[in-house]
């Protein structure tokens, strides 16, 4: 995907995606590349609220769910793309704290009128069902589903407030009877039931008045527009502005290519830009960021965590803790063979290896090369359970240092074990190390 400026220049797009089991650092990433002049655009072209993406800037710390990480830049505008589940009331409430920070000083939002609604009722049946995946709780994959099978209620049905109306009917009917059967068929008991709130929920003047007085307010914002995403965009690529993609969760989430079961229900990967967001497959590079550890939220296979003093140590220093749901994350060594698959399926041009300041004074330092599985060794993370959970993971050790790196800003002033740290994932890889976080903060980041 690219377009050429005045000067007939090319210009490539970028997209920045997970390419473990989240948390990353994506937003950062984001929010650093939105500062270059060349990106017009920040467009999230798949999941919902259940992202959380920091952006730490001048000490002040924002975190965002659904809005894109380049919402702080007055100058940029930001797309909600079609593959992204939008819930009204959140989206209302992001808006408004990210008003009450910057005023009207903060980028443009563009939402697609494709973009599908998390409803109440969809929240409901993934803390009902959510459990054993250990989803974030917001109602992702069952807005998914009901996208999936012709049911969804989508941005371009609160254009009238008569049909909207009507849609909420037919489903919250349709709802109140899904949900009594599935609280009857796992015996919830009375208690439980009362928890969930499933009048307010189910309720269909109440679900309509709820969301209407937010999506009045989003759509009466000035900086809001709602419309045809791909056409947007398409007239950016056209006059030749280069477009920024932000990927929420990552490829070992992905419904296709990850831990399935153990996913979430879009496609974090490269193919759900294209999907997301309506936008002509061309020239994209594609940026993978990678933690210098591995984290995960949520239950599934983890070949490299670690249930010892260094997962607690990555835990505390790295605030390894959910930014949307506020869950322990658990934690272990960096997985190569998830980065190698990572570049197969997205085709990495380049990693952004970010935290790398959280290892410091860990000695000596493993990354997982490979796998045994069967007596053969394995170079690929396998995503098929049965294998991973036989599998033997082959470690090879990488010495650690101890100088604090919170403030270095070029490679070569990095600790000499450190620069060997990032040289061994480049080399094991196969990919390019152009950036290396080494702090929370927006400078906090080594361009190589
Ligand atoms: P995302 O979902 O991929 O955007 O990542 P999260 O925001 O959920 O989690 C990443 C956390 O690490 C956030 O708290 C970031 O502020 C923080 N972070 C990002 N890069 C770095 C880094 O290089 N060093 C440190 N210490 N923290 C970082
Ligand atoms: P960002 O964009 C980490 C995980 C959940 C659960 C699984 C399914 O901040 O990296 P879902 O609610 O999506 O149906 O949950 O996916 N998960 C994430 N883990 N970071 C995220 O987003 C995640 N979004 C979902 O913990 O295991
Ligand atoms: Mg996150």
């Amino acid at each position: 995907m690219a377009g050429h400026n005045k000067g007939g220049r090319r210009m490539t797009n970028i997209v920045v995606l997970g390419t473990q089991w989240g948390d990353e650092g994506k937003g950062k990433i984001v929010d650093a590349l939105a500062q270059e002049e060349r990106f017009r655009a920040v467009v999230r072209y798949q999941g919902g609220n259940n992202a959380g993406h920091t952006v730490v800037v001048g000490g002040e710390r924002y975190a965002f769910h659904l809005l894109p990480s380049g919402i702080l830049s007055p100058s940029k505008d930001c797309v909600i793309g079609a593959g992204v589940v939008l819930n009204p009331q959140v989206l209302c409430e992001e808006l408004q704290q990210i008003a009450s920070r910057l005023g009207q000083q903060h980028a443009r939002l563009w939402i697609s009128e494709k973009a599908h609604l998390v409803m109440p009722w969809h929240v409901l049946r993934d803390r009902i069902t959510g459990g054993t995946v250990g989803t974030t709780g917001r109602g992702i994959g069952p807005a998914y589903s009901d996208g999936v099978a012709r049911r969804g209620i989508r941005w371009a049905d609160t254009r009238y407030p008569g049909r909207f109306a009507l849609r909420v009917e037919e489903e919250a009917m349709w709802n109140r009877q899904l949900i009594a059967a599935m609280l009857d068929h796992w015996h919830i008991p009375g208690e439980q039931r009362e928890q969930l709130q499933l009048h307010e929920a189910l309720d269909a003047a109440t679900v309509v008045a709820g969301y209407w007085t937010c999506i009045e307010e989003i759509k009466s914002n000035p900086l809001v527009r709602s419309g045809d995403v791909s056409a947007f965009l398409d007239g950016l690529l056209s006059q030749g502005q280069a477009l920024l993609f932000e990927g929420a969760q990552a490829t070992l989430l992905d419904i296709a290519h990850g831990t399935y079961p153990f996913v979430t229900s879009s496609h974090p990967t490269v193919g759900g830009v294209y999907v997301g967001t309506g936008c002509r497959p061309r020239e994209l590079h594609v940026l993978g960021v990678a933690k210098a550890y591995t984290t995960r939220v949520g239950a599934g296979p983890f070949p490299t965590e670690l249930e010892d003093e260094v997962s607690e140590r990555l835990r505390e220093v790295g605030h390894e803790y959910g930014t949307t749901t506020g869950r322990p994350r658990r934690c272990g060594w960096l997985d190569l063979t998830v980065l190698r698959y990572a570049r197969r399926v997205n085709g990495l041009d380049a990693l952004a290896l970010t935290k790398l300041d959280v290892l410091t004074g860990i000695h000596p330092l493993r990354v997982a090369t490979r796998y045994c599985v069967g007596g053969d060794s394995v170079a690929f993370f396998t995503v098929h359970d049965a294998d991973v959970e036989h599998a033997g993971v082959v470690y090879e050790e990488c010495a650690g240092w101890d100088q604090d790196i919170t403030g270095v800003t070029r490679f070569a002033d990095l600790p000499g074990p450190a620069r060997q740290y990032v040289l061994r994932i480049e080399d094991e890889v196969g990919v390019p190390v152009t950036m290396v976080g080494v702090g929370p903060g927006r400078s906090q980041l080594i361009r190589r």
